[in-house]
């Protein structure tokens, strides 16, 4: 199962991707946790996506393109992944199908009002990599796993803004996929359980 998660920021293709993952037993390959590493360890990539980020800006696709060629030739990819986050423009879109051939392109929307109510409340575990509400916190840790919790740089709200109004969905990616007939559209204002019920039920329709 190749499946491609877009959306909003903050939509919860993160949170999607997780869940289809665990039940499928496939690959989650995140290109904003890759930059994310990359810029924890300070590489060369991670130094160059970080201006871009911290601006709420997309990352050039002379970045990107590479990172997620280089990831599906890995052994893990074999059996599936979801690409969360991945592509975001035409360009990528193009890019990733003569990479490979997927199943369904699973549009996760959510309005702007609650996206920004969402991230502005986001943790992420450092363990786990979970991303969670403040309120879900035990005791301050990662109801998951007990993991240390940290607030995403960009997650400041001002970065917040930049990124909604940098990073809407074009039309034309939107079109990309419909034209294949892979395109499908979900909100995710409902619980994430809720959300994944309306994931599986599309999922589920994939033939292997
Ligand atoms: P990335 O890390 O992908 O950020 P994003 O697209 O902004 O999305 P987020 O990770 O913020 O949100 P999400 O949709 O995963 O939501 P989540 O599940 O966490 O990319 C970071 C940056 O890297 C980009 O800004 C860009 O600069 C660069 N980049 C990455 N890919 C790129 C590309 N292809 N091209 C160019 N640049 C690229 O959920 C959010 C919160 O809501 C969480 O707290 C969660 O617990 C909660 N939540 C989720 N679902 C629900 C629900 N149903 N009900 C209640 N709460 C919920
Ligand atoms: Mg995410």
């Amino acid at each position: 199962m190749k499946i491609v998660l877009l959306g909003p920021p903050g939509s919860g293709k993160g949170t999607q991707a997780n869940l289809i993952c665990k039940k499928y037993d496939i690959s989650h390959i995140s290109t904003g946790d890759i930059f994310r590493t990359n810029i924890a360890n300070g590489t060369a990539l991670g130094k160059k996506a970080k201006e871009y980020i911290d601006a709420g800006s997309l990352v050039p696709d002379e970045l990107t393109i590479k990172i997620v060629e280089d990831r599906l030739k890995q052994d893990d990819c074999k059996n599936g992944f979801v690409l969360d986050g991945f592509p975001r423009v035409r360009t990528q879109a193009e890019a990733l199908s003569k990479m490979t051939q997927i199943d369904k392109a699973i549009m996760i929307d959510l309005d702007d009002e609650e996206i920004i109510n969402r991230l502005s409340k986001r943790r992420m575990c450092r363990k786990c990599g979970n991303p969670t509400h403040l309120d879900n916190l035990i005791n301050g840790y990662c109801e998951k796993c007990g993991g240390e919790v940290y607030t995403r740089a960009d997650d400041a709200p001002e970065v917040i803004k930049q990124r909604l109004i940098k990073q809407k969905l074009p039309q034309d990616v939107v079109d990309f996929y419909k034209d294949l007939g892979l395109f499908e559209k979900i909100n995710s204002t409902n619980s994430m359980e809720e959300t994944f019920k309306l994931v599986d039920s599309i999922l589920s329709g994939i033939k292997e």
